[in-house]
């Protein structure tokens, strides 16, 4: 059985303040969900206050991105040891990271080893844009993410990490996938991908998520799919009462 996991990405929102607003406004909600791993991923200055409010807790943190290296002369960069300072989890791969700041498949899989290193879970972002979806290029757009960031990983580290499912023409848009839809990439081609490069029990361990305008009214049609484990949610994480309407949904629809 894969426990449940739903992630909030606040992306570029929130200033330290805003950011304890809106953890004290979701923290006793979110605390009465059980059975599902919840998750913050608030920006980088967020990391510290956030982090603070949720010790003690069964809130996990996680940062949004990370460089691969340890230190140096890196200008505007944060390291996995400085991210592993306050936060359990990190966000690699996200389509924005992608699409604006030049991520590919090697440095995602440079930053998953990095994760692991300094013992963080990765959440690793897969999905395929508007036009690769209209040529048919689907399938082999995630096979090529999956396979290229989880390159050189032991069967282990990856029953350990979460995978994400954002087709980008989902995000932020309103326009969801289709649960259907969704769940049948995430099993015939994310798992089956992992199946074929890691094995079946291990293909079968991974939680894979959904992500791309997930929002209280259509979190549980997407739980409910028996291949997708939880939800990886950007705007209505900055709402406390949709967010733990989300962790709700998933505890009560899990499939
Ligand atoms: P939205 O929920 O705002 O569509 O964003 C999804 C996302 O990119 C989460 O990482």
């Amino acid at each position: 059985m894969r426990t449940p996991f739903v992630a909030g990405n606040w992306k570029m929102h929130k200033t330290v303040e805003e950011a304890r607003l809106l953890v004290s406004e979701m923290l006793d909600g979110l605390q009465a969900v059980a059975g599902v791993e919840k998750v913050l991923c608030p920006p980088f200055t967020g990391l510290l206050p956030v982090a603070a409010m949720l010790a003690g807790t069964d809130i996990g943190l996680g940062a949004q991105n990370m460089h691969w290296e340890e230190e140096g002369a890196f200008t505007g960069e944060v390291s996995p040891r400085m991210v592993a300072e306050f936060a359990q989890f990190v966000i690699l791969g996200h389509s924005e990271r992608r699409a604006y700041f030049g991520e590919t498949d090697e440095t995602v899989n440079k930053k998953v080893h990095a994760a692991f290193k300094h013992n963080l879970t990765p959440i690793v972002c897969v999905g395929e844009t508007l036009e690769e979806r209209e040529a048919g290029q689907t399938e082999a757009v995630i096979r090529r993410q999956v396979e290229g960031g989880l390159a050189g990983l032991t069967s282990e580290q990856v029953a350990s990490l979460v995978l994400a499912y954002e087709p980008v023409w989902a995000i932020g848009t309103g326009k969801a996938a289709t649960p259907e839809e969704a769940n049948r990439v995430v099993k015939d081609v994310i798992r089956g991908t992992l199946a074929a490069l890691f094995g079946e029990e291990t293909a079968q361990a991974v939680r894979v998520l959904y992500g791309g305008s997930v929002k209280p009214h259509n979190a549980a049609e997407f739980f409910a799919q028996p291949d997708i484990d939880g939800a990886l949610v950007g705007g209505a994480s900055l709402k406390a009462d949709q967010f733990v309407a989300i962790a709700q949904a998933a505890a009560d629809t899990a499939g």
